[in-house]
């Protein structure tokens, strides 16, 4: 494996296009070859602006305005790519290739590793990440946590001299969590790598790390040092910027009512499933028998593995997705008028009936600003201009984003995304909220202002569905805990 690269930023700076504040600012810092850092931030604090340009991909001049100098390994980011291996936060748009084997050989090709060796680094890679399955395999079918595996095995089989992963296990359920982190440890291990990786959570990275770097949001460090020393003396105020510190558990929202299915239910359910089978391609469920009522101010979560088809589910209650079997029925209340089969309301039946978050924000985009993103289900609605304005101006504050109200959705960070997906589908008011990992890519602050909202609405009777791996928002929110049976699929969490 080839050696650490050293990463040395000196009053580098990068502002996007289209923003008048700098994602980055006057940032010094020196990582020496073979360091293993953990880089920490609020949401919008610049992170993955950084490990973008220590990647190379950050884009050219018309992209953003750039200041200072930034090397890896001595030279530029952009004549340093073949030595740095980059995971982004979504694993959907890295996944390339229609098979397994192919995908995770595509980026020694392009490095032009010779055949045999690749064959035999893929095969290591994909045992490294725990995914087992035939090189034949379609990439199609993986769920999103096989996908986050599946592209990590790609970045390490390019033996890389700078690892970089930008939130890699946001979207794992907690055994994968644990096996991608100790994969990567294990590769660690056996290399001299430099690694950086960007996660909230301190917990999942401390024992694999041995420097933590916390960027101040508009600029510089916020603090510095090997992983105890820094926690343990700059515990509390780091907490306090947003960063999940073991031993500094964010604020919990008071609800009304006692949680853990003690809730009172304030009338008939809103929608009934009654051993509902579920499939994403017609004809293949992907879960079955699954019978569940959603009542009117109670928080179901949906848990279970990766794979397990829990978003699938999640698609199918909000009337978007078929039921491939079984039954699927709205309350009174909850059709009101429209008939009792949610997958035959109009988008525009839907809107006031429904609100559905996407696993990934993305997916639910179709505007040039924030400000337009949240006006579009209300306008649909018809609702008075003046109250669009109401509505909007109040989520975009209440989620932390009034700033980038006029920014374009897409250019947002992984956090901020996740939020406008969220407030988008708050702004009709719909009796039931489906949402698929509401908290991911969230910091601590974030995290709790986004959870006190939800129990805001839970309380004012809101019913809430939450598929999440997240076990802070289970224990803050769920009323009730689903858990899907679904046998794990091939490959799966070993
Ligand atoms: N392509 C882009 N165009 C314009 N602005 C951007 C772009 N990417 C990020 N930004 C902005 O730059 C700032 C820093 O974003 P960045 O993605 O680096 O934050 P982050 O620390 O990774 O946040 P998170 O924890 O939410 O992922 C944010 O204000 C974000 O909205
Ligand atoms: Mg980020």
């Amino acid at each position: 494996m080839s050696g650490g690269a050293s990463v040395s930023a000196r009053g580098w700076g990068w502002r996007h296009a289209g923003r008048r504040a700098w994602a980055v600012e006057g940032l010094d810092l020196e990582i020496a070859a073979g360091e293993r850092v953990l880089l920490l931030g609020a949401s919008g604090a610049g992170k993955s602006t950084l490990i973008s340009a220590l990647a190379g991909v950050l884009g050219a001049a018309d992209e953003g305005e750039e200041r200072g100098t930034l090397l890896v390994g001595g030279t530029r980011p952009q004549d340093a790519r073949g030595r740095v291996g980059l995971l982004l936060q979504d694993p959907d748009s890295q996944v390339l290739l229609a098979r397994v084997g192919d995908d995770v050989a595509f980026g020694c090709e392009n490095l032009g590793v010779p055949r045999d060796e690749i064959w035999r680094r893929v095969g290591s890679a994909l045992d490294a990440v725990g995914l087992h399955l035939p090189l034949s395999h379609p990439t199609s079918s993986l769920s999103g946590g096989q996908k986050q595996r599946l592209a990590l095995a790609g970045v390490l089989a390019m033996q890389p001299g700078l690892l970089l992963l930008d939130e890699p296990t946001a979207n794992l359920d907690p055994a994968g969590v644990e096996e991608v982190r100790d994969a990567v440890a294990r590769v660690l291990a056996h290399s001299e790598a430099t690694f950086v990786v960007i996660e909230h959570r301190v917990a999942v990275w401390r024992h694999v790390v041995n420097r933590v770097v916390v960027l101040a949001p508009g600029g510089g460090v916020l603090a510095d040092g090997p992983p105890e020393e820094v926690l343990a003396t700059r515990g509390a105020e780091l907490a306090a910027s947003g960063v999940w510190v073991p031993g500094f558990p964010p604020a919990r929202p008071l609800r009304a009512a006692s949680p853990h299915g003690s809730a009172p239910l304030l009338g008939a359910p809103l929608l009934r499933a009654c051993e509902l089978a579920v499939a994403r391609v017609k004809g293949v469920p992907v879960a079955s028998g699954l019978t569940l009522d959603v009542d009117p101010g109670v928080a179901t979560v949906i848990t279970g593995p990766n794979g397990a088809g829990k978003s699938t589910l999640a698609l199918t209650l909000a009337g978007l997705v078929a039921p491939e079997g079984g039954a699927l029925e709205a309350g009174d209340t909850l059709a009101a008028g429209a008939g009792s089969h949610p997958i035959r309301w109009k988008s525009r039946e839907l809107l006031t009936r429904i609100g559905t978050v996407f696993q990934d924000p993305e997916h639910q985009f179709l505007s040039s600003t924030l400000r337009k993103e949240l006006a579009v289900g209300p306008a649909a609605l018809r609702i008075p201009q003046r109250e669009i304005d109401e509505r909007v101006d109040e989520l975009l504050a209440r989620l932390r984003l009034t700033a980038l109200a006029e920014a374009n959705p897409f250019t947002l960070s992984g956090g901020e995304k996740r939020r406008l997906s969220v407030a988008t589908a708050l702004a009709t008011r719909p009796a039931l909220l489906v949402l698929d990992e509401p908290t991911f890519g969230q910091d601590s602050r974030t995290w709790a202002e986004l959870v006190a909202l939800l129990a805001e609405l839970l309380d004012s009777g809101t019913a809430l569905v939450a598929v999440t791996h997240d076990a802070d928002f289970v224990d803050a929110l769920a009323d009730r805990e689903f858990r899907m049976p679904g046998a794990p699929v091939p490959g799966g969490a070993a």
